[in-house]
């Protein structure tokens, strides 16, 4: 864990420079606007520890599989997100030294994320060898107006001398990714350009074929003078530069502009590219610096209109909720339905920057939420046509009759995670696919989603899922052998409890729809079971005969689920009697040992407790919750929100904060040590959750929103805006009650503590808090 971040209620904001905490704070300052985004690396040449960090949305890399022991239906590839062509770089030469944080000395550091404004500043002072003293203050951003363009401006003034200074604004296409598996580069050089003050640069990444175009356009200024300097280009191979020289006279600060565009052939044809990246880059020069970073300003009031949560009383709680929102925003705007949100986003190469099960398990309720329809609808629509491609992964694994297997890792449909336990048995996630669209359909209304999307995948789902039992005769039941549950600190065991119940419920909601296509949309109904050869009698049959016999691992004595069968052989001792010098556990156990042991990496019956809440009562989620969160370790960063959500459900408010706290600052106090990696961007969706569902008890029931709120004892009030239905709604808790506005033109009821209030347009309602039993 580390403490460094200053609290801000709007900025994250680092003082002083330590190379030790530079790629964590790469990690946190990392800027994105759902097309590209970038880690908070130096524009000059820094020759530290550093992780190179430059994305652009959809470009990947299959990346050939590196496995000890081939095993048949292992996927050929992982998918990477790959670290593209480096447009920040800005290089300050003074005769033969240059400026390097690492080598020089360097005074009153100082990195500000501007969250409200959508930007990233740096100032210090550098002291080089020679004595020389300059001030740097460097701003930049990826624009949320513009999203094929960044800005930077980039200011020096020498603080003790006057002389010539060499600038050398570059994009640099020689890049690699840290996590390649082979060594190997992944980009090729198509073409270059350089003349005046402008630079071009064209390459493709091997295999994929993508085509990226990076231009960047430069301008000096002396104390805000244009100056006329003479730009020399340099044009290599993978590498386009403006260089020139500028006589500084201390005291006068010179300001570099380096406007940027970066397209890729996910958006324009390859032979257009090149114009493409001329007209966006001649749309935003025109514009100039300030008026692109006032409308950033401005859209980015807008987007923190629809999604802040507001905390008074608590400036840490504040900084870690807006953080979240702040980069889930920067990474999926969800404007583009072959764009998905990687655990990691724009921020680091792990996890490859696909597609899990985290995006329907995690991400939907925020979207839901916080943006228009559409957006969430664009996340269903990208696994609907991946449709295909699910059907082959399972076919892959022996599966027929068009029963899919949705990935747990994916870029396009295809599997790409290459550990067996995972690929072959975290097959939970083929659930979150189907109850992502439940979760659509119950807060939009939309049910006519099924007619054109979801059925056709809610019906692969349920043919796997009834291909994936078997029968026992022993127990005379159906159960499920060869399992990885969400608690992957188990592999190959049977009957996971978890994974039994989503597989009932996908086939049960599968059911549920046929009867809605069939009644409301029976042209559409007959069309798709042609197309699929889908003979309902049988399957559906034989579905419920399943379902009405599926058997559920149980333990009688303490009235719980059992995670597996066979979990209560273990040695059972909660968390708390580990050594400090234990935990992490996958640091420092042998995988053999954590995988014999009890301790649960995250919420594995509590998710189902979670996704299914309504049927099961209070007395049930207790014992389960005491049973099983003193084993978890939430060695997942996934893990702690869903506890958080459950411990508000049972009135454990402590305990809710506590793992709301640890959710919401987990990257700013790095509380994993990973940050370095990049964010955990997913888990952040989770943040939102535990307050909107856990503090403030929101779900929806029977097209209605119901409130369950409490207020945790460290604020004094939090309040977040909902859209609901075209509705916007204003919730605010604070220690008399819950207030609701609608700010909104129609009437709404709503449910605040199981009671129906009707809100007229415009006016607000208040509820006192319940008393607590
Ligand atoms: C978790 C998975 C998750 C993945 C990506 C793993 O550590 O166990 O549930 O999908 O990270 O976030």
């Amino acid at each position: 864990m580390k403490n460094y971040i200053k609290a801000d209620e709007w900025n994250i904001i680092e003082e002083g420079f330590d190379p030790q905490l530079n790629e964590i704070s790469e990690s946190l300052f990392s800027i994105g606007n759902g097309h590209m985004g970038q880690r908070a690396n130096f524009e000059e040449t820094y020759t530290g520890k550093t992780l190179q960090g430059n994305y652009v949305a959809g470009i990947y890399y299959p990346d050939k599989t590196r496995v000890g022991w081939w095993k048949n239906g292992y996927p050929e590839y992982f998918a990477k997100v790959l670290n593209a062509a480096n447009w920040i770089g800005i290089d300050v030469t003074l005769g033969d030294e240059h400026l390097d944080l690492n080598t020089c000395k360097v005074t009153d550091f100082k990195r500000v994320l501007n969250m409200r404004e959508g930007y990233l500043q740096r100032s210090f002072t550098a002291e080089l060898a020679s004595g020389k003293k300059l001030a740097i203050n460097a701003k930049r951003f990826c624009s949320i107006v513009d999203q094929e363009a960044g800005a930077i401006k980039y200011a020096i003034t020498p603080l003790n001398f006057d002389g010539d200074i060499a600038i050398n604004a570059f994009i640099d296409g020689d890049i690699s990714n840290k996590d390649s598996n082979y060594d190997e580069k992944f980009w090729d050089h198509v073409s270059n350009e350089v003349h005046d003050n402008e630079a071009y640069l064209t390459i493709k990444t091997k295999k994929t074929g993508f085509d990226v175009c990076t231009g960047s356009c430069t301008s000096t200024f002396v104390d805000w003078q244009p100056v006329s300097t003479e730009y020399k280009g340099i044009a290599k191979e993978k590498y386009v530069a403006t260089a020139f020289t500028i006589a500084a006279k201390q005291g006068k600060e010179i300001t570099i502009l380096k406007y940027v565009a970066n397209v890729s052939s996910m958006d324009h044809q390859p032979e257009a590219l090149l114009d493409a990246c001329k007209n966006v880059l001649n749309k935003v020069v025109t514009k100039g610096f300030d008026t692109l970073l006032a409308e950033q300003a401005a859209a980015w009031v807008a987007k923190w209109n629809e999604s802040d949560i507001i905390i008074e009383g608590d400036v840490a709680a504040q900084q870690g909720i807006r953080f979240n929102i702040f980069q889930l925003c920067q990474t999926y705007t969800g404007k583009d339905d072959r764009l998905n949100i990687g655990p990691k986003g724009f921020t680091g190469e792990k996890y490859g920057g696909s597609t899990y099960w985290d995006t329907e398990a995690y991400c939907v309720p925020f979207y839901l939420a916080t943006a228009p329809q559409q957006v969430t609808k664009n996340l269903l629509i990208y696994r609907y046509k991946q449709l295909q491609k699910a059907i082959e992964n399972a076919e892959k694994l022996g599966f027929n009759n068009g029963a899919a297997l949705y990935p747990m890792v994916t870029m396009t449909g295809e599997e790409c995670h290459n550990e067996w336990e995972i690929t072959f048995e975290e097959i939970h996630r083929n659930g979150a696919i189907a109850y992502a669209i439940f979760n659509y359909i119950r807060y939009t209304g939309d049910k006519d989603y099924l007619n054109d999307y979801g059925l056709e995948v809610l019906i692969a789902i349920a043919r796997f899922w009834s291909q994936r039992v078997n029968w026992s005769d022993a127990k005379k039941k159906f159960v499920m052998l060869g399992i990885t549950g969400p608690n992957e600190y188990e592999n190959n065991v049977n009957n996971n409890w978890y994974t039994n119940t989503i597989a009932c419920w996908c086939m049960e909601y599968a059911n549920e729809a046929i009867k809605f296509v069939k009644e409301k949309a029976p042209a559409k109904y007959e069309q798709l079971a042609a197309k699929i050869s889908f003979n309902e009698i049988e399957e559906t049959s034989y579905w419920n005969h399943i379902t009405e016999n599926m058997y559920y691992p149980k333990d009688e004595k303490r009235n719980i689920f059992l995670q597996q069968d066979g979990f209560l052989d273990k040695d059972i001792a909660p968390v708390s009697t580990l050594k400090a010098s234990d935990r992490p556990l996958n640091q420092n156990w042998s995988w053999d040992r954590i995988l014999r042991s009890c301790y649960i990496k995250q919420a594995d019956v509590l998710q189902g407790l979670y996704f299914f809440s309504e049927k099961y009562d209070i007395d049930t989620v207790i014992r389960n919750y005491d049973f099983y969160e003193p084993l978890t370790v939430h060695e997942s960063s996934l893990s702690p929100c869903v506890h958080a959500i459950i411990a508000a459900r049972i009135c454990r408010e402590e305990d809710a904060y506590n793992f709301y706290l640890r959710t919401s600052r987990l990257d700013l106090d790095s509380y994993n040590n990973d940050t370095e990696d990049g964010l955990h961007i997913t888990s952040m969706a989770g943040t939102w959750m535990s307050v909107v569902e856990g503090f403030a008890g929101m779900h929806v029931k029977d097209n209605r929103l119901k409130f369950n709120p409490f207020l945790p004892v460290q604020w004094q009030s939090y309040s977040f805006n909902i859209t609901f239905r075209n509705a916007l709604i204003n919730i605010k808790v604070d220690t008399d009650g819950i207030y609701l506005s609608n700010k909104s033109n129609a009437a709404i009821s709503i449910d605040i503590f199981n009671e129906v209030h009707d809100i007229k347009p415009g006016t607000h309602i208040f509820a006192e808090h319940r008393e607590k039993v």
